[in-house]
């Protein structure tokens, strides 16, 4: 049996906890990246559930609504002017999980500077930048609810979400 020096093993044993730990991360990510595009049933595990009628939506006023279940709740919001991933007649129609990615308090909505603060250590997320964290204590952008726009009958409709929830090790319980 070859002899195995403590420094090779170290590097070894080193790199197959790091690629273990990869295939974990990437195992729980569940949630598709693609933008405002419609996620077909044969390929999402997401249910689609209609949310708001555009037109009932007042610009800057944040509504709230529960997803992909009702114990995780997100807020929409037509924001007034188009935005990544926004839906509906402006583009200006997007949603996020209301959990902080941080440690999941759940985060308000600032419609002066249109952002999400996180009451419990400040972090803030972008609501015209697809959530993106601005300052704080958080690391991950906040989960971004993916939206499409259903003319015929003017609903918005989420149904996916991406990034994944806080306190979740997968989007659908
Ligand atoms: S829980 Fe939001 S910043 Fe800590």
């Amino acid at each position: 049996m070859p002899k195995v020096s403590r420094r090779d093993f170290l590097k070894t044993s080193g790199s197959s906890v790091a690629a273990g730990a990869a295939a974990t991360i990437t195992g729980v990510a569940v949630a598709p990246s693609t933008g405002g595009a419609a996620a077909t049933s044969a390929t999402s595990p997401y249910e689609k559930k209609t949310v708001a009628q555009a037109e009932t939506l007042k610009t800057n006023v944040p509504m709230s609504f529960t997803y992909p279940d009702a114990s995780s709740p997100c807020t929409l919001i037509k924001l007034g002017q188009a935005a990544p991933g926004g839906v509906g007649p402006d583009g200006d129609i997007v949603a996020y999980s209301s959990l902080c990615t941080h440690m999941g308090c759940p985060v308000v909505y600032d419609a002066d500077r249109k952002v999400f603060k996180c009451p419990c250590h400040y972090s803030t997320f972008d609501a015209e930048m697809a959530g993106q964290m601005v300052c704080g204590q958080a690391t991950e952008d906040l989960p971004r609810i993916v939206l499409q726009y259903d003319a015929a009958d003017d609903s918005v409709q989420a149904v996916a979400v991406d990034g994944l929830i806080y306190g979740r090790q997968a989007n659908i319980l």
